[in-house]
């Protein structure tokens, strides 16, 4: 095939004008499939695609949206996925690069191990797609597709805010706040660089319901390092929450809502919750918890009132981004960036491609997630996907 390397990006700006240029005229644009430079109908190319593990929905959703979306474009796919294991990664990226990958889109469990599986990709050439997790302290991550992440985290808080009376859905006060609400709090993993976005974006919607007393914080757990959850483990989530009921609600403080970062981390806390008596739904007294992802079990439990809210990230839309960015680069191109400020590796800013998100309460689950077909209502009503 035609090998897209860096080295030929400066040309590539050159060789793109001619395939526009040969466009304009013919008529057929880039990925048509019309045998020219850019519409060679990926014959011959290849694309590794690493992910960090099966044991959650989002990333199976992923793994195989990024795959049939380059397999739409004629490219052949390598998806791994990981097990959450961070030297299983790093050998899966290390023979995707033997394997002689065109272009590597990235997943990363640990956003700081993959400095030399970067520089090998690196001096072979292959530009690296960041998906969804920022891969930190290389200068060779290319690109950089996600979600907002920052406002990942102030849809949490407000959905909190929201489920506990304080405020509307949309964050203005209600007025009609009885608190002082106890809450507690819980972040993600501390190795992936998108848990601290999400932490900052909560407690900076919270902030000011902390301050003025609204809201307080029993345990005292209010750092990032003392309330994240290594590897977003559900079983380390409910333990922790087993551990400050026991520690500070045993003697009858009440406990009004929990914040949490992810659907796996939203359900091992309310197993841990119902553990003690509580609910079983919010009707019957169990706490406002939040979540992440719209996982099928958690989205079920929405329906049924036990989980609070979740905050819907359509993959779908972030496959696309993915495949976009890596067409681009396979014809020669760069893709198209829509923030250049925001996320730094710590070696250099990473143009990046944000996305939006919805926060899903009960009502939300028919418009958002059944009538775009995300899923059908029976997938919600059973709690697993077909
Ligand atoms: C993703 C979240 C996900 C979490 C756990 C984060 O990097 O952005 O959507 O909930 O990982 O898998």
């Amino acid at each position: 095939m035609r090998r897209v390397t860096k080295a030929r990006w400066g040309a590539a700006a050159t060789s793109s004008l001619l395939v526009l240029a040969l466009a304009a005229c013919g008529g057929e644009g880039a990925g048509s499939g019309d045998g020219g430079e850019a519409g060679d109908g990926g014959e011959d190319v290849k694309i590794g695609v690493a992910m960090p593990t099966e044991t959650s929905e989002r990333w199976i959703a992923d793994g195989d949206a990024v795959k049939s979306g380059l397999e739409e474009l004629g490219y052949e796919v390598d998806l791994q996925f990981a097990g959450d294991d961070i030297p299983t990664q790093t050998q899966q990226i290390d023979s995707m690069i033997t394997g002689g990958v065109d272009v590597l889109v990235i997943a990363s469990i640990d956003g700081t191990a993959l400095t030399s599986q970067l520089d090998a990709a690196a001096a072979a050439n292959i530009p690296v797609i960041s998906y969804d997790r920022l891969i930190r302290d290389s200068e060779n991550v290319d690109f950089y597709v996600t979600f907002d992440n920052y406002a990942v985290g102030v849809a949490q808080a407000t959905a909190l805010l929201a489920g506990l009376g304080i405020t509307d859905r949309e964050g203005e006060p209600t007025g009609e706040a009885a608190g002082p609400y106890n809450v507690e709090l819980f972040a993600g993993s501390p190795d992936d660089n998108n848990a601290g976005f999400f932490f900052q974006g909560a407690m900076d919607t919270l902030e000011p319901y902390i301050a003025d007393g609204t809201i307080t914080v029993p345990s005292g757990q209010t750092e990032f390092d003392q309330v994240a959850t290594l590897r977003w483990s559900q079983e380390a989530a409910q333990k922790r929450m087993e551990d400050l009921l026991t520690s500070t609600y045993s003697g009858g403080t009440e406990l009004h809502g929990v914040l949490s970062p992810f659907d796996g981390i939203s359900r091992g806390i309310i197993t841990a919750l119902q553990g003690v008596g509580m609910g079983p739904t919010l009707e019957e007294g169990l706490p406002v918890v939040t979540g992440q992802d719209a996982e099928i079990a958690s989205v079920k439990l929405i329906a049924d009132g036990v989980q609070s809210s979740t905050i819907f990230k359509d993959t779908r839309k972030l496959a696309d981004q993915a495949v976009v960015a890596a067409q681009a680069y396979v014809e020669g191109e760069e893709p198209e960036a829509n923030d250049t400020e925001t996320y730094d590796n710590g070696v250099k800013v990473v143009p990046s491609y944000l996305l939006e998100v919805d926060t899903v309460f009960a009502e939300d689950i028919a418009p958002l997630l059944v009538e775009s077909g995300y899923y059908t209502q029976d997938e919600v009503d059973a709690g697993v996907t077909d």
